[in-house]
């Protein structure tokens, strides 16, 4: 077969150019705009006929994403790609993934059968998986998950003196734990009650030895930011300095940046799996490798 031809699709033009860089991939042109009526309107404007294509979305604010994307995956296939596969370095709706309240929609199951009908493959980086052991659970077409925490590891280790790492929640403790072990510094874990979308309750053990060092929050996601502040106040109001905030993704919902860093964090820093002025640390080389992995494992189109 020949190589691949990758098509970005929203605001991640300038990472797929490089991904496909990496991959030897070819470049393709995909036209993606809106109806007056708000229908979508896509054209390949290099052909896929015959090739591995690869769609790049990132999947913060999904649902504006969901039509475009299942649609340019659609078409890639109509048009006779040998297969498509997505690159998705933040994978939403993971984290409704079980039914809290009667009548709920568990929306991770629903969006990964979406997605495993008109796709081949996937890539992402740190899914939320909590519940969900794994993608397989839910996902039924091959996936790659890469992982962010050596190269977050890695950026703390040359910006940060003396580093304590304090995940805001139990669900942290697998990325924080990951990172803290790779810089080789001490970690805590603390404990979190969500009351609502935007109200959450931490709670802070003795961290009195921690004092003269640099606290640095991991978590997976900062959306509301609302895990993160609560925690910075818990912690300056036990003493400690205000925190290095870190997310693998940083999808900051409203005014969450802006609200972070007047709650006292003394730096921001996340992953560019979404495009946002915080990213610092990037994860192209990453999915680079994941996605060679998985194009090994996939020789031509799944039977359907
Ligand atoms: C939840 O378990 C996640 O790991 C994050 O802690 C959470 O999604 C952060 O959300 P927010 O920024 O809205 O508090």
């Amino acid at each position: 077969m020949s190589a691949p031809i990758l098509f970005a699709l929203g605001e991640h033009q300038e990472f797929a150019r490089r991904l496909a860089v990496r991959l030897d991939a070819e470049f393709g042109a995909l036209e993606v705009r809106r109806f007056p009526d708000g229908e979508t309107y896509l054209r390949y404007r290099t052909p896929c006929e015959g090739r591995a294509a690869i769609l790049v979305c990132t999947l913060d604010r999904p649902d504006e994403k969901f039509a475009p994307l299942i649609f340019a995956a659609e078409a890639a296939r109509n048009l006779g790609a040998a297969a498509v596969g997505l690159v998705s370095p933040y994978l939403a709706y993971m984290r409704q993934d079980r039914r809290f309240e009667t009548g709920e929609a568990v929306t991770s199951t629903y969006f990964a059968r979406a997605i495993s009908t008109v796709f081949d493959w996937l890539v992402t980086v740190d899914p939320h998986l909590h519940r969900h052991a794994s993608l397989n659970e839910i996902y039924t077409i091959p996936t790659r998950t890469a992982h962010a925490a050596p190269l977050i590891a890695d950026w703390v280790k040359t910006e940060v003196d003396r580093p304590i790492f304090i995940g805001p929640d139990a669900e942290s403790a697998q990325w924080v734990g990951a990172v803290a072990d790779g810089a080789g510094a001490p970690c805590v874990v603390l404990e979190k009650l969500r009351r609502g979308d935007r109200e959450v309750e931490i709670s802070v053990p003795n961290i009195g030895r921690w004092l003269d060092s640099t606290p640095v929050l991991v978590d997976d996601v900062i959306s509301t930011g609302r895990t993160m502040i609560e925690t910075i106040g818990r912690l300056v109001r036990a003493g400690m300095r205000g925190p290095v905030c870190i997310a693998v993704h940083g999808v900051f919902a409203g005014s969450a940046y802006r609200d972070l860093l007047a709650a006292g964090a003394s730096r921001v820093a996340t992953t560019n799996t979404i495009p946002h002025e915080s990213n610092r640390i990037d994860v192209c080389e990453l999915i680079s490798g994941a996605v060679g992995a998985v194009l090994a494992e996939i020789s031509g189109p799944r039977d359907r």
